[in-house]
């Protein structure tokens, strides 16, 4: 066998906050200006290391937008980790948040699910939310909370490192 691990994560949050492009540059280190908008859902597979064991990751890009809502309902189940991502420069996005655990809740039948808080854009000069806000809002739901640039690539990896690893310790 190839791999320690296999872990099922999805990622979730409203359309445009950069779901897609997370995953560009997480898998092969591009990202694009251009916004094309996710269809239903996407999947690609990566390996990486968590300590000194191999972790192959199953990666499920969600679409935000509201109507394909029960469609991507179904790719919750049996998820491991959750990504739930917000822009730092839409307090919508940040709101809604809580909206996106709700559906998780409903959802995903894994009781031991993790999750991972993720402000994206932080490159952005037009930024909404504060940091404080957002690490108050992680630590009220026991949650890590890390801030992204898909642009610059800036702690991408550790999005990914960050929830493996929660995930193996739990
Ligand atoms: P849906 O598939 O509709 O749910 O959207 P999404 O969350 O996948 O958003 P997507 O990754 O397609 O990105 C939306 C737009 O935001 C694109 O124009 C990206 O170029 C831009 N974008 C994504 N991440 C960043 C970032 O970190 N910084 C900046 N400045 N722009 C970003
Ligand atoms: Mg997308």
């Amino acid at each position: 066998k190839e791999y320690d691990y296999l872990f099922k994560l999805i990622v979730v949050g409203d359309s445009g906050v950069g779901k897609s492009s997370l995953l560009s540059r997480f898998n092969d280190n591009e990202f694009s200006e251009s916004f094309i908008s996710t269809i239903g859902v996407d999947y690609k597979t990566k390996n990486i290391m968590v300590g000194d064991e191999h972790a192959r990751l199953q990666l499920w890009d969600t679409a935000g937008q509201e109507r394909f809502r029960t469609i991507v309902g179904c790719y919750y189940r049996g998820a491991h980790g959750v990504v739930v991502v917000f822009d730092v420069t839409s307090s919508e996005s940040f709101a809604n948040v809580r909206n996106w655990l709700y559906e998780i809740e409903n959802h995903c039948d894994r009781p031991s699910r993790c999750c991972i808080l993720v402000g994206n854009k932080r490159d952005h000069p037009r930024r909404q939310v504060l940091r404080s806000d957002a690490e108050r809002l992680a630590a009220e739901l026991h949650i890590p909370y890390v801030e992204t640039s898909a642009k610059t690539g800036r702690n991408v990896d550790r999005v990914f490192v960050t929830l493996s690893q929660l995930i193996v310790e739990t």
